[in-house]
């Protein structure tokens, strides 16, 4: 399996790890990073307080330390091979779930970077089985590598970190786990290095270039439809926003087949089709948005980005189903050949969409999207997008919005999600929407108004499920994030990405 390679393309570093089974007074390293639990007894690493000085004792004794998630303590060490020890605090010991874990991690290996170390260690403890830590520490420890000064010509953060060794006792082999959570911290880098790009850089060719280029290192076909093959398959809904931009849209096409051996013997076979909203930029269009913080609308490509780096994490696992990734591009600009409100397009299935505003252009893309997931043969869906504001009026920048059809198919989705840590909370699709909906002119229009403007946008994309198992994620609240975290850096955060690289691996839940 090859590695991430930090080219011009992709920015962020690959991620240097390894797994040792050797004690923490043996680990040579400059930075021992030991995760530390509430009125934690640390019995199993002998001899550390000593090596420190005593000074573990006393700032748990002074509470300057207690263990609460995410503090961090730094001391000298002396007589063990590591040169300095860093506790974090990871909550209560019956509390560490992998969530918990991979957060720690990451708040770990963030604390370390701050401090310019290069060589650091991390000593996995807790109760969670050896293969899950490993995977989750490896994912947290990665995630802290995502670097966002690509674009600046001095004060770069500071050199890349040049060792990871994660420690843990006995645990025989688990270089599966180990390189399962690197590609998974790797791949969900990518999909923030993409949402990072600004739009002048990363136009909707540009982004099918870059998903040629990362498929290039994988088993993944790659096929990019053009403007005139668009037009060929009658996709009147993605080519009607994109027509206010010089930039020409495109639909990116990702399709992984599982190699031999892993094959399943369900009849038919299952097809996962991942559909991911790939507007580069988000003008509005005609129905302009504000100036204030449109620059933020650079990332209304982030779905699609969740599916191309979920798609390689997929075909560098060899997931055992057929997955067909979807990403309808296009920038939603005004001008004279822009659409205005009041036009009626009509999609590839037939249908017209009076369009209401051309803001809700999210959802005229994924129309597409969706049908030609179908076409294409995909038998369940889920799409991806930073669909609307009113998901993050409900949910704020801590869920991702849920919804779909059937039940069944939803609750596969929402374990994955808990699984892969990217959280997500279920919203309902009530018959009632639909009449928010309803066009004088044409099959239906594509805005709502403002009550409930997540659910009639879901509403609107359930239109084009074709009765399929289809989820739907609204990560327009989760896929930046405003501030620093001890566990998580401000910006693109690469949600979806390990949600939907878990939901290939489920097909023996599907139905
Ligand atoms: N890309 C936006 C949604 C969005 C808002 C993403 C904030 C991230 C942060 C989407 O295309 C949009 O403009 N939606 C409109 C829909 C409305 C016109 C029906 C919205 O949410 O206001
Ligand atoms: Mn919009
Ligand atoms: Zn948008």
């Amino acid at each position: 399996m090859r590695h991430y390679n930090p080219q011009r393309m992709i920015l962020s570093p690959a991620v240097p790890l390894s797994v040792t089974a050797n004690p923490a007074s043996e680990l040579v390293t400059e930075l021992l990073v030991i995760p530390v639990f509430d009125g934690d007894p640390l019995e199993d690493v002998p001899g550390l307080d000593d090596a420190a000085g005593g000074h573990i004792r006393r700032a748990i004794e002074a509470k300057e330390f207690q263990g609460r998630p995410y503090e961090f303590f730094v001391t000298p060490l002396s007589g063990w091979k590591a040169g300095r020890v860093a506790l974090v605090g990871a909550g209560k010991r019956a509390e560490l779930d992998t969530e918990r874990l991979r957060r720690v991690a990451t708040a770990g290996a963030l604390g370390a970077r701050q401090r310019r170390v290069t060589r650091l260690a991390w000593l996995v403890r807790g109760d969670i089985p050896a293969a899950a830590a490993v995977q989750a520490s490896a994912e947290g420890l990665g995630l802290a590598r995502f670097s966002i000064d690509q674009y600046k010509s001095s004060e770069k953060t500071g050199p890349p970190v040049e060792e990871i060794v994660i420690a843990i006792a006995g645990g025989g082999d688990l270089a599966a786990a180990l390189e399962r959570g690197r590609l998974l911290a790797e791949c969900c880098n990518m999909a923030r290095d993409l949402c990072n790009e600004p739009s002048n850089v990363l136009t909707p060719r540009e982004l099918a270039g870059r998903a040629s280029t990362i498929a290039r290192d994988t088993h993944l076909d790659v096929d990019v439809l053009d403007e005139q093959a668009l037009e060929r398959l009658g996709m009147g809904l993605l080519l009607g926003v994109g027509r206010g931009s010089v930039e020409p849209p495109r639909v990116i096409v990702l399709t992984h087949t599982p190699r031999a051996g892993t094959g399943s013997s369900a009849s038919p076979a299952p097809v996962l089709g991942l559909v991911g909203k790939g507007i580069t930029f988000d003008t509005g269009g005609i129905s302009i948005k504000p100036a204030d913080g449109m620059e933020r609308m650079k990332t209304d490509m982030s779905g699609g980005a969740a599916v191309i780096g979920a798609m390689r994490a997929i075909s560098l696992l060899n997931a055992p189903v057929k997955v067909i990734g979807i990403i309808p591009a296009a920038e939603n600009m005004p001008g004279g050949r822009a659409i205005k409100p009041g036009d009626i397009l009509t999609g590839a299935g037939g249908k017209t969409v009076e369009v209401i505003n051309t803001d809700a252009e999210g959802r005229l893309v994924l129309g597409d999207g969706l049908w030609y997931a179908r076409e294409l043969g995909a038998t369940h869906l889920v799409d991806v997008a930073t669909l609307t504001g009113a998901c993050v009026v409900a949910l704020g920048k801590v869920a991702s919005g849920l919804f779909g059809q059937p039940e069944e198919w939803v609750s596969v989705v929402k374990r994955a999600s808990h699984v892969a840590g990217d959280r997500c909370w279920p919203m309902p699709l009530y018959d009632e929407y639909a009449e928010q909906l309803k066009s004088e002119i044409a099959d239906i229009m594509n805005s709502g108004g403002r009550p409930a403007g997540a659910c009639t946008a879901a509403m609107f994309l359930k239109e084009f499920a074709g009765g399929l198992p289809w989820a739907h994620l609204d990560i327009a609240g989760t896929a930046w994030a405003e501030d620093n975290k001890p566990w998580q850096l401000k910006g693109p955060t690469g949600v979806a990405v390990r949600t939907l690289a878990e939901l290939a691996f489920t097909s023996d839940e599907w139905k």
